[in-house]
């Protein structure tokens, strides 16, 4: 059984994160993703639309995702890689590099971004859109 794990906020589910959680569902059998909090995002300024929970149950419902966990702060990845035993961290390439340090404890893999959609740009559209009715 290879696990793996990623981090990640997924507000407004789009075709980006589901592209991104069904390649790193296929890099192994069993996939975990560590879901920001809605605390952990405050403390970064951000602020996501849907509250954790419900991001939780649209991450459950997705085939690719086998287990959700809360990511309730940077430092925790090395604690999670250990107890979950998962063998490979994958995140998009927006975080080339970042988690480098880990690899004495499993693989870390960067997936290239889908292009042309985020979370961010959802919301601007949308602001664009309201502004013109
Ligand atoms: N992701 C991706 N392709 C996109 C958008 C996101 O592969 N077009 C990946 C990210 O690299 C990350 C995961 O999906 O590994 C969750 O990303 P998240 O930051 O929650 O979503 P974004 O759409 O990037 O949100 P934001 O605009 O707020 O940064």
């Amino acid at each position: 059984m290879r696990r793996i794990i990623t981090y990640g906020t997924y507000d407004l589910l789009h075709y980006g994160h589901i592209r991104l959680l069904q390649r790193a569902r296929e890099m192994g059998d069993y996939l975990i993703v560590a879901l920001s909090t809605d605390e952990f995002n405050a403390g970064k300024g951000k602020k996501a639309y849907h509250p954790y929970e419900e991001r939780k149950a649209m991450l459950e419902a997705i085939r690719y995702v086998d287990l959700v966990i809360p990511e309730t702060c940077w430092e925790q990845k090395r604690t999670d890689i250990l107890r979950y035993q998962a063998d490979a961290l994958v995140m998009g390439d927006d975080w080339q590099g970042k988690f480098d340090d880990l690899k004495d404890i499993c693989e870390v893999i960067y997936l290239p971004r889908t292009d042309g959609i985020s979370t961010t740009q959802i919301k601007s559209d949308l602001a664009k859109l309201g502004r013109k009715d």
